[in-house]
């Protein structure tokens, strides 16, 4: 009798704390302080560098624009540029239902720049919102601010498209646990090209190609087999394509790839007749944003090359594609 009163008390002890918790996770959390407050000039030099980044080395546009899955990697479709969403949901594997948000300067009138600066590079949104990490703020966040005014200042810069987005909602226990999410930004100086090396770690960060080239368990991807490929993606067709290891091994890896493999891999789709390859839907397709990544710079790729080069080797062999399963 008497043990069972203890037991009792200490549980509810334990669901007071519990609900303690989550009262702190969803009032104080996320927590990462005001956002700076910002004037920036709209200058032609700074949209057209945002330009360059968000639509082929940060592939902002990627999300945020109606991809065209007739065709090989869904280019975007024209004129949809930043009108946002895209629907991500338990069958691609996140744990709720997400969609891109209008980032045409409809939907993004309500922001101040200081606001659009923490909203990209820490997922905190203007009304204190903490926004779910498909989009890929912790690398923006490690960006040169510079940089990120370049992407604000094209946003601002973008046709609006009046078209309001349906909220996002995560399932329990995401829609605690997102709170705790957000980190303050760790911004860093862009280095100079010159330094390749780490030029290069900078222009794959901001790339974000660790995100999809590295495993993932419930969600997060597992950093010590970064860059070594195996994440799934499941396709509208219900088809798997997994990354690529572009560690540098030389079996299962891109030890073997010439840095002229490695630029024309990805300039391939630069021509127009590879950027509207049509795809029958229940054949190979990819998510990998190639069409988009082949306006990238051959100096941006090959620095990006050479940092690869300079990671840590895993030996993982990939098989890039099952068809579904019926
Ligand atoms: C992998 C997909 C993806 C990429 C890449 C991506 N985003 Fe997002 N973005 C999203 C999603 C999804 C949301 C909404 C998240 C949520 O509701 O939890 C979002 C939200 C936003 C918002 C908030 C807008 C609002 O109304 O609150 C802004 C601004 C934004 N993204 C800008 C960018 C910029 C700039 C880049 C490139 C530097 C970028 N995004 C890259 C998917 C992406
Ligand atoms: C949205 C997820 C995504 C992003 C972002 C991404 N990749 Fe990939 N990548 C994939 C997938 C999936 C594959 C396998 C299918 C294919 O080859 O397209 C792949 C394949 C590759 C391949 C192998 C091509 C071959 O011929 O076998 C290379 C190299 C590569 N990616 C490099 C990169 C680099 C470098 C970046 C960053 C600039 C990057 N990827 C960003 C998903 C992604």
């Amino acid at each position: 009798m008497k043990i069972a009163k203890i037991i009792a008390s200490i549980f509810s002890i334990l669901l007071l704390v519990v609900a303690l918790l989550l009262v702190y996770v969803k009032t104080a959390m996320p927590n990462v302080g005001t956002a700076p407050s910002l004037k920036l000039e709209y200058t032609p030099e700074r949209i057209a560098r945002g330009d360059y980044l968000a639509n082929h080395v940060a592939v902002c546009m990627d999300c945020h624009s109606k991809r065209d899955w007739s065709k090989f990697s869904g280019p975007m479709v024209a004129g949809t540029t930043g009108q946002g969403g895209e629907r991500f949901d338990q069958t691609v594997g996140v744990p709720g239902v997400y969609y891109s948000k209008n980032i045409t300067p409809f939907g993004i009138a309500r922001y101040t720049d200081g606001e659009l600066f923490r909203v990209i590079t820490t997922g905190v949104s203007k009304e204190g919102e903490a926004y779910f990490p498909l989009m890929p703020f912790s690398y923006y966040g490690r960006m040169d601010p510079e940089d990120i005014y370049c992407i604000i200042s094209y946003l601002r810069s973008l046709k609006s498209i009046d078209k309001t987005v349906t909220h996002s909602v995560s399932d329990f226990p995401m829609n605690f646990l997102i709170n705790t999410i957000p980190q303050k930004a760790t911004p860093q100086k862009k280095p100079d090209i010159g330094n390749q090396l780490a030029y290069g770690e900078y222009m794959t960060n901001a790339s974000g190609c660790r995100e999809c080239h590295t495993k993932v368990e419930r969600g997060r991807i597992l950093p010590e087999f970064a860059f070594s490929g195996g994440r799934d993606f499941i396709l509208l067709n219900g088809a798997t394509v997994r990354s690529f290891n572009i560690t540098p091994d030389n079996e299962t890896g891109i030890g073997q790839w010439t840095e002229e493999q490695f630029v024309q891999r990805f300039k391939a789709y630069a021509d127009s007749s590879a950027r509207n390859k049509p795809v029958d839907p229940n054949d190979y397709n990819t998510v990998m944003p190639w069409t988009m990544y082949a306006g990238m710079k051959r100096e941006d790729l090959t620095a990006i090359y050479a940092y690869l080069k300079t990671v840590k080797s895993i030996k993982n062999k990939v098989e890039k594609f099952s068809p579904a399963v019926r």
